[in-house]
């Protein structure tokens, strides 16, 4: 997709399809207005016929109207004017995306983004536009043989004023690049396991370093990580014939170097739950267990794009979770790379076996802040369902940071709890603690099981396994939380940038 910025008057604008605001009760826009007056009031007109309203959502498509330069208008209802904040626009965005993809129009111009909306100028409503609109678009073709109906629309603007027309440039810019690595975390966390090895993962690694100066990889390989004593990671991959990877990804931005964000990244190419297997109704959807991996590396993505003065290192453990002769059995005790000793008690609990080296690894880069990204708990899909991604987080700070960037990227988050009491559950009579800590508040004791590693570390965990990709019959990977982490670092560097100024 192409992007630009349109500040000619609307009438005269050359397009496909100008998109433009309708609020509720039958109120026109600015730019309706503007368009309405220049074609004779013929959409003051459809209004009034009782067409369209101007409820959220609501979407009325004029053909080849009198005296416009567009082919095409798009009426969007926006619903109360009070009441459009970030979230009711992204909707509105939502349902202009799916007309926009359905119709024959090359390219539009989208005035939506001239609208006053709670919370968000020019800037951010430009950057939402783009990304809701990809989103929209995205289809998963990479295994599909034969032709597709492609999507007409190639050509994608952004309507301005003449003073807010960087901002919106900068809007575009970061839209673009979100839309770009929410995509690739979509397109690797589509492929099937069969596909998608962790050799495939650490290939997708190289290509990104291949694609932007400022990212180097290295990958290690079993040997490498048995020198290293990672023990609990290397014990999720024994039965698979698919050799484990530690891939690490370094993105050098800042002027200065400067002690790194890390993103860690639950990368379990297929997740069969080991002996302890998983039961066969929708196991198929256990291939999207890598989509924290994906999703590191869609992060990364983003920012080198946008060329961030930042550093930040992702570091994704990629392995894949198999019965076998040569398996770890539940009781089988092993020695983390932190030195501690771990009873695995249930060998579906793999996630955080991979993820407590990688945090111990990490500690190499002396990160400022680790995150891990992770489809770690069936117990998470329970308490929030597909709407809230899991925080758990021991640094309220950096809680308080995600949450904000959740609000602000629409990619949301709900904090849980992590009182220690949770962490008695994880007591083993024979090793330092025990991988599972039964069922009721499973997705906090993974995350006490975590912490457990992240001594001293400024420290913060998203379980995404009910958020990552949806079932049933739109089944896909979602490419969260890209947008959220995207958001997160995207704030700490204006603060720091207005913390310098100051
Ligand atoms: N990858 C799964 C978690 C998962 C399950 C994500 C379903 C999305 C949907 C993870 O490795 C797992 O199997 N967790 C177990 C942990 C349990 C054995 C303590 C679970 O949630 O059942
Ligand atoms: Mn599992
Ligand atoms: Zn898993």
């Amino acid at each position: 997709m192409e992007y630009f910025v349109s500040s000619v008057a609307p009438a005269r604008a050359r397009t496909g399809c100008a998109v433009v605001g309708l609020y509720e009760g039958g109120r026109l826009s600015d730019t309706a207005r503007s368009l309405n007056k220049a074609c004779g009031r013929r959409i003051a007109a459809a209004v009034g016929a009782g067409d369209i309203t101007g409820k959220l959502g609501e979407t009325l498509l004029l053909s080849r109207l009198p005296g416009l330069a567009a082919e095409r208008v798009l009426l969007v209802g926006l619903g109360a004017p009070e009441a459009l904040d970030r979230k009711r626009f992204r909707r509105a965005m939502i349902e202009t995306s799916a007309v926009l993809k359905r119709i024959g129009a090359r390219d539009a111009i989208n005035y939506l983004a001239l609208e006053s909306v709670r919370g968000a100028d020019a800037r951010t409503l430009a950057r939402h536009s783009i990304e809701v609109l990809e989103h929209v678009l995205y289809r998963s073709g990479a295994m599909k043989t034969g032709p597709e109906r492609p999507v007409s629309l190639a050509r994608f603007g952004i309507g301005c004023d003449r003073a807010g027309r960087a901002g919106v440039e900068a809007g575009i810019r970061e839209g673009a690049a979100v839309a770009a690595g929410v995509r690739l975390t979509r397109d690797l966390g589509n492929l099937p396991a069969n596909v998608c090895t962790p050799t495939y993962l650490a290939k997708a690694a190289r290509d990104l370093a291949k694609a932007h100066r400022g990212i180097q990889v290295e990958v290690l390989d079993a040997a490498q990580m048995k020198k290293l004593g990672m023990n609990t990671l290397l014990a999720v991959a024994k039965a698979s014939d698919e050799p484990a990877k530690l891939i690490v990804v370094q993105y050098h931005g800042a002027k200065k170097r400067q002690p790194p964000i890390v993103l860690v990244g639950k990368g379990i190419t297929f997740d069969s739950g080991g002996i302890c297997i998983k039961p066969a109704l929708d196991l198929d959807e256990m291939k999207f267990d890598m989509c924290g991996a994906a999703s590191v590396l869609g992060t990364i993505d983003a920012i080198a794009r946008m060329e961030l003065p930042m550093d930040v290192v992702g570091v994704i453990p990629a392995v894949e979770n198999m019965p076998g002769g040569a398996a770890t059995r539940p009781g089988d005790i092993v020695k983390s790379m932190s030195g501690r000793t771990v009873e695995i008690l249930n060998t579906d609990a793999e996630g955080r076996l991979i993820l407590c080296d990688s945090i111990t690894y990490a500690r190499r880069f002396k990160p400022e802040i680790l995150i891990d990204v992770a489809t770690l708990t069936g117990a998470c899909v329970i308490a929030l369902g597909s709407v809230y991604s899991g925080l758990m987080s021991t640094d309220d700070a950096l809680a308080a940071a995600l949450r904000r960037a959740s609000e602000e990227s629409g990619d949301l988050v709900w904090q849980l709890p992590m009182s220690e009491e949770y962490a008695d559950q994880l007591k083993s009579p024979f090793a330092d603690f025990a991988n599972i800590g039964g069922r009721p508040g499973g997705a906090i004791t993974a995350a006490c099981f975590l912490a457990k590693f992240t001594d001293g570390m400024r420290w913060a965990h998203l379980d995404i396994a009910g958020t990552a990709w949806v079932s049933g019959l739109n089944k896909g990977a979602t490419g969260r939380p890209v947008p959220l982490l995207v958001q997160f670092l995207l704030a700490r560097l204006q603060q720091a940038q207005a913390a310098e100024q100051a």
